[in-house]
């Protein structure tokens, strides 16, 4: 009889959950429902197909079928009613010339909460054009080129398996975002494309970029102030400057730095490899609790860099310290090549010492003829 009902209960509870599934089911809006043509610019339509898929009350998927589709600025506004993904399976072009751009932003996503960009598909910036403007050269800053993609204020979402070419400035920047993953990412850029960093995190808290292959012309993954618990595990980087804390300390009321782990990842051909770069002088700030494990160097410039005296293109009034405080930072089992013999320095600020700095497990070699061991170099650490 026991035995009966809880047969009978079971069917009931399957009945029920099939029909929530069938409930939950998520409702489809296709970029071609809305006029979208391959080849031409379906800003409008995708913006629309956005629009009503976020105002869905369930679980909505705006998808971009697998062509060619231009697309100008867009900015991916929520709150929605549900969860949201944005599936893309085709080819999204840019305009090439920045003068279409008002902002510095060409597709955004906007206090979004539960969203997934996911897909086989590709973002296109369409840099090239853009790289060899003047005033875009290496003594000033692309900051008017738009950035390919942001996720500004974006929670509990994941961007998977998309691809990002040529972007005209930065690839990805993240800012005000909370629980994050980027997963089997890919970014594609040139070597000498200028400040073409692939991810670019700020005041942001719990971002993951796992499993990505990271080639450009800037820093790979670059965090600025305010981020916060970050997990970057199983990337590939380079071409490009590496993975980079900051650089920090040049602006007024920056957040702390803390809680990074870098984890698992192989650079290739980079700059540097992983580093922490703060400015000479100027304004105070942390960078703490730092992690670097299980990292294969090959051929990287400077493998292992802590820099406090960051000040290029001689911008600085003053050579006075920097007012950044860097502690318990750890590099281990950080295994490789160099291809110059300082392969690794750590020069920390007069003023504030670098305190718990720990290097276990280096084995990095020369890679120049003599194959031989390299050198490092310490100032200012306690
Ligand atoms: C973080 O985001 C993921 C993806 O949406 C979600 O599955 C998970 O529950 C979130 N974690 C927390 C603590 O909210
Ligand atoms: C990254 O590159 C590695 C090595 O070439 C490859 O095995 C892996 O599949 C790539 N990952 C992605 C997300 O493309």
């Amino acid at each position: 009889m026991g035995l009966e009902l809880n047969v009978a209960a079971i069917s009931l509870l399957l009945i029920l959950l099939t029909s929530t599934t069938i409930n939950a089911q998520t409702k489809v809006f296709d970029v071609r429902n809305y006029g979208a043509k391959p080849n031409i610019d379906i800003t409008k339509a995708v913006t629309q197909a956005w629009k009503d898929a976020c105002a869905y009350p369930g679980s909505s998927k705006v998808v971009v079928p697998r062509t060619i589709y231009r697309v100008g600025t867009v900015n991916f506004l929520g709150p929605c009613k549900g969860p949201i993904e944005f599936n893309v399976l085709g080819s999204i072009h840019s305009p090439g010339d920045p003068k279409y751009f008002k902002g510095d932003c060409w597709i955004g996503f906007e206090h979004v909460d539960h969203l997934t960009v996911l897909g086989t598909g590709n973002f296109d910036g369409q840099g090239g054009t853009a790289w060899g403007r003047s005033g875009c050269s290496k003594n000033s800053y692309c900051i008017h080129l738009p950035i390919s993609l942001r996720f500004d204020f974006v929670t509990n979402s994941i961007v998977q398996d998309i691809t990002s070419y040529n972007s005209k400035q930065f690839h990805i920047n993240v800012f005000g975002c909370q629980n994050l993953t980027f997963d089997h990412v890919i970014i594609k850029a040139p070597k000498n494309s200028p400040n073409t960093d692939g991810i670019h995190i700020g005041r942001s808290t719990k971002i993951n970029v796992i499993n990505s292959n990271i080639s450009t012309g800037d820093d790979c993954i670059s965090l600025s102030d305010g981020s916060r618990d970050i997990l970057i595990q199983g990337v590939n980087c380079g071409p490009g400057h590496g993975i980079s804390i900051g650089s920090l300390g040049k602006y007024q009321n920056e957040q702390p730095v803390s809680g990074v782990q870098v984890i698992g990842c192989t650079l290739t051909n980079t700059q540097t490899g992983v580093r922490i770069k703060t400015w000479l002088d100027l304004y105070l700030g942390s960078a703490s609790n730092i992690h670097f494990e299980n990292i294969i160097m090959r051929n990287v410039d400077t493998p292992i860099l802590i820099d406090q005296g960051y000040c290029p293109w001689n911008q600085c009034k003053s050579q006075n310290p920097s007012k950044i405080k860097i502690s318990k930072v750890t590099f281990k089992n950080i295994r490789g090549t160099s291809r110059t013999k300082d392969a690794i320095q750590i020069i920390c600020s007069k003023a504030l010492p670098c305190q718990n700095v720990e290097l276990r497990g280096i084995d990095l070699r020369y890679n120049g003829i003599d194959r031989g061991s390299t050198t490092s170099l310490c100032v200012n650490v306690c």
